[in-house]
């Protein structure tokens, strides 16, 4: 029975629907109802961003936080309208209240208190361990990402405040993204000189959100199981592997899923015409309309290809443009949605601008045409470099947008190559390449071409594509044992 009332605070600056600027949002968004559906009482802590201050309802104030560099904020309990989940809100307006990106200026500057405004974050999760909330208190904190790190130290220094032994989880989305910050801000942070050590938060000289949560918390999670191997590496441990080795055996690799509320194209009304494994006119259609839409010549038999993405470095898409040639040769068509490094998209604006019947370009971000690309494409290009876990290659797969992807991170988790052999054991899902050059990429182009090329087998590759489950499901029951095995 414990378990129906395992009591969990979720922690991270974004959620779906409410404030996206990448994967971290949809997990965040999904996990509540997924970890609701296996017995836990989960809440989130969320900072106070003007759309989820919006749509906090019932909300009263639980009461005055001081910050420990002197200041005074409220944090709102209330239940989120669109997601239906309690949470608690912190108002402060000085710190959140900013047009434009919630971590960068107008000229993509990080906000020079970003040390600040996160570690707000933290430090009201481990007050609300130290029953800030007479009503409630949680036994588990799950800590997300960087901007919520601080959770974990601020819970392991403040034990003797806790009624109960409050446990912490932090799940790592992307260890690139590690919240360094000068030294002489640590005094602003409220923690011990003790922790501002190798043996603590001190990286380089410097203060790292990231190293606190590796450092302190009881476990380590991060969104799949080969990224949770490759960032105990050198080459991908971003400085930290050392320390992610040493803490091997608290982490683990748990798969993101899709949350099919919002990622299924039998019911996503975001799509022109709905479709399934079984049924699937309504796909060629969602082509149409996407060529229409977007300008591409109306060619139902060109393979037309996708790519949802933030433009960085990351997501390997310059390997796009080099085997950009290849794939218009091959009388394939191209659409690509991003926003991000200024170099990459002024050069796919002028692919564009080169070839308007067969490249599209649409920079910004817009989550109601990702979902038509998802649609109407028959190929979903996720070339990264790295990648934690991925979703787009995921959400391909749900809507028959066979990804092709690099054999990395999450990608290697979830997609298997179109080889021969595994086309005959009816594995394949999609096109993996190995090595990270435009040669390696270019060679997974010919294998959709020749895959397209027969259509029997396209379709049959797709349905199972679409037959997959990715969903949360068995994820949020390896989180519960986690759970379960941190509260003893
Ligand atoms: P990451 O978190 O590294 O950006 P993921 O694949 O995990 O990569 O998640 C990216 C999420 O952001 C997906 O939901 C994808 O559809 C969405 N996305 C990325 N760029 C855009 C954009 N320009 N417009 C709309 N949605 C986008
Ligand atoms: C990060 C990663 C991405 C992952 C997402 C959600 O942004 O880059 O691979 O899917 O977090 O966990």
């Amino acid at each position: 029975m414990r378990d129906k009332t395992m009591k969990v605070l979720q922690v991270s600056a974004e959620i779906f629907p409410l404030l996206k600027t990448g994967g971290l949002a949809d997990i965040a968004g999904a996990l509540p109802a997924a970890m609701s559906a296996t017995g836990c009482d989960l809440r989130v802590l969320l900072p106070g961003f003007a759309t989820i201050l919006q749509d906090l309802q019932d909300a009263v104030v639980l009461g005055q936080v001081a910050t420990p560099w002197g200041e005074r904020f409220s944090v709102r309990h209330g239940r989120l309208a669109s997601l239906g989940v309690a949470a608690y809100v912190i108002d402060a307006p000085g710190l959140y209240l900013r047009p434009g990106s919630p971590y960068e200026d107008a000229h993509r500057q990080p906000y020079a208190d970003n040390h600040r405004r996160f570690a707000l974050l933290g430090w009201v999760a481990a007050l609300l361990g130290q029953g800030l909330d007479a009503q409630w208190t949680p036994q588990v904190v799950h800590a997300h990402d960087w901007h919520a790190a601080l959770a974990p130290a601020y819970l392991a220094f403040s034990r003797e405040r806790q009624r109960q032994r409050v446990a912490s989880v932090y799940t790592v989305h992307n260890l690139a993204y590690q919240g360094v910050f000068a030294p002489q801000h640590f005094h602003e942070l409220g923690l011990p000189d003790a922790a501002f050590s190798i043996n603590g938060l001190e990286f380089h000289g410097n203060i790292s959100f990231m190293k606190a949560g590796l450092f302190y918390a009881d476990r380590i999670t991060t969104v799949s199981p080969t990224y949770a191997q490759e960032i105990q590496t050198p080459e991908q441990g971003c400085g930290l592997d050392g320390l992610l080795r040493t803490r091997r055996s608290a982490l683990c690799g748990i798969l993101n899923g899709v949350d099919a509320a919002v990622w299924n194209p039998a019911c996503d009304k975001l799509l022109p015409f709905a479709y399934d494994a079984h049924s699937n006119a309504g796909k060629a259609r969602c082509k149409a309309a996407l060529q229409a839409e977007m300008s591409l010549a109306a060619q139902p038999r060109a393979p037309l290809f996708g790519v949802v993405s933030r433009l960085t470095e990351q997501k390997g898409l310059h390997l796009v443009l080099a085997g950009i040639d290849e794939l218009l040769a091959r009388g394939g068509q191209l659409v690509v949605l991003g926003s991000g490094e200024g170099w990459l998209e002024a050069a796919l604006r002028e692919q564009a601008l080169k070839h308007p019947q067969s490249v599209a370009v649409r920079l910004g971000y817009d989550e109601a045409l990702a979902h038509r690309i998802f649609g109407g494409t028959d190929v979903t290009l996720v070339p990264s470099r790295f990648e934690p876990c991925g979703l787009t290659q995921m959400y391909g797969l749900s809507y028959g947008s066979l990804p092709l992807v690099r054999r990395v991170g999450g990608l290697a988790d979830t997609v298997v190559d179109s080889t021969l052999e595994d086309l005959a054991a009816q594995r394949a899902n999609g096109f993996v390449f190995e090595e990270f050059t435009a040669d390696a990429f270019t060679r997974a182009l010919r294998r959709a071409f020749a895959l397209y090329a027969r259509p029997d087998e396209w379709a049959e590759v797709a349905k199972r594509a679409m037959q997959q489950d990715f969903g949360w499901k068995a994820s949020a029951q390896k989180f519960l044992a986690l759970y379960r095995q941190v509260t003893g």
